[in-house]
């Protein structure tokens, strides 16, 4: 009888947290954790992992920490069950089941193979940040120099949102390639469009560089704050004499907690793009392009094609085959 109580009592939780995460959050976010730092950042915002200032951990490469704070961040549940040593997450219709020191996961109904098993270390349960993310259906990616993990998920992952029928640009116009890039990863795409069709090339140059301690995204850095702030807009060195040559516009730049550094939108203001054709490129540790819609309010009659996302590295024959699908 004691045990039919139990099997039932796990089923209710489970049915509980199910129910909560039917509401997760859609949302663009954007979570770093780091190696060894108590804080975490969701949406450039400093937050702690948990109250006791536990730290994320590197076993087997894998990242650990307890992972509470993070799911509900993510707009998911968890259920801690004592007796069996068992951690319940959900997430929208997706349940996750982990036990203490148990290579054996539970996705749904599914078994995964662990190859880091859930451990108990001081007296805090830490779980498998990747497979949790990732089953969950969000990207992970990890950045070796800093030791951080970035967990993201967009809105509309799959390209920028607002693509709308698309005229072919006007016979004869020129294109431009117009790129802002602090670490040169959006540079090198630049580049890659620039050689393979000719374009003409424009840097977006701060007026105020970036130093290092600016794109610390760990800390409360000149980049975040921009990006919390809707009214950010960095000046910038120098400007293009005649954009009227242009009618169509690749436009590129890093992504910055999950959207495009402010300093595209004084960009974007400072010229009258009505009847050109843009096209957005980002590159980013993992995060998607996201939506444009913001961009495109700041661009009345021009007309943006879906973007694409790069890694920093990607070659130019990755780069020339979707510039060559566009159809230009
Ligand atoms: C302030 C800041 C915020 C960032 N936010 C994200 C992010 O939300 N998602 C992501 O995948 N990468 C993020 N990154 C990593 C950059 O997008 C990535 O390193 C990019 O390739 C840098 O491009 P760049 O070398 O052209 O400046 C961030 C970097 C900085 C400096």
């Amino acid at each position: 009888m004691k045990k039919v109580l139990s099997v039932f009592m796990i089923l209710c939780m489970i049915l509980t947290v199910c129910r909560a995460a039917v509401f997760a959050a859609d949302a663009d976010i954007t979570i770093m954790l780091q190696i060894g730092n108590p804080n975490m950042t969701v949406n450039g915002a400093e937050k702690a992992i948990d109250e006791q200032g536990t730290a994320p951990v590197l076993i087997n490469d894998r990242t650990l920490l307890p992972v509470r704070a993070v799911v509900e961040e993510m707009g998911g549940s968890v259920e801690w069950v004592e007796d069996t040593q068992t951690v319940i997450l959900a997430y929208g219709s997706d349940t996750i089941t982990l036990q203490i020191d148990n290579p054996t996961a539970y996705l749904n109904d599914e078994a995964k193979t662990l190859d880091t098993a859930p451990m108990i270390i001081g007296d805090r349960t830490m779980m498998p940040i990747r497979f949790i993310a990732e089953s969950f259906g969000f990207n992970v990616g990890w950045d070796d120099a800093t030791q951080t993990a970035t967990v993201s998920k967009a809105e509309d992952s799959s390209s920028s949102s607002a693509a709308t029928a698309t005229p072919a640009p006007e016979a004869g116009g020129k294109t431009l390639v117009a790129y802002f890039s602090c670490t040169n990863n959006t540079a090198g795409i630049a580049k890659h469009i620039i050689d393979g069709i000719g374009a003409d090339a424009y840097e977006i140059v701060p007026e105020v560089p970036y130093t290092e301690a600016d794109l610390d995204y760990n800390s409360d850095c000149r980049a975040n704050r921009e990006q919390n702030d809707d009214t950010a807009r960095p000046a910038i060195n120098g400007s293009i004499e005649n954009m009227a040559q242009y009618d169509t516009i690749f436009l590129g730049y890093p992504i910055w907690w999950g959207n495009a550094p402010k300093i595209i939108f004084t960009f974007l203001e400072s010229y009258d793009f009505a009847g050109k054709t843009i096209i957005p490129f980002c590159t980013s540790g993992s995060s998607p392009i996201g939506s444009t819609a913001a961009m495109q309010s700041v661009t009345p009659g021009a007309n943006w094609l879906d973007g694409h996302r790069f890694s920093g590295g990607s070659s130019s024959d990755v780069v020339m085959e979707w510039v060559n699908g566009l159809g230009l």
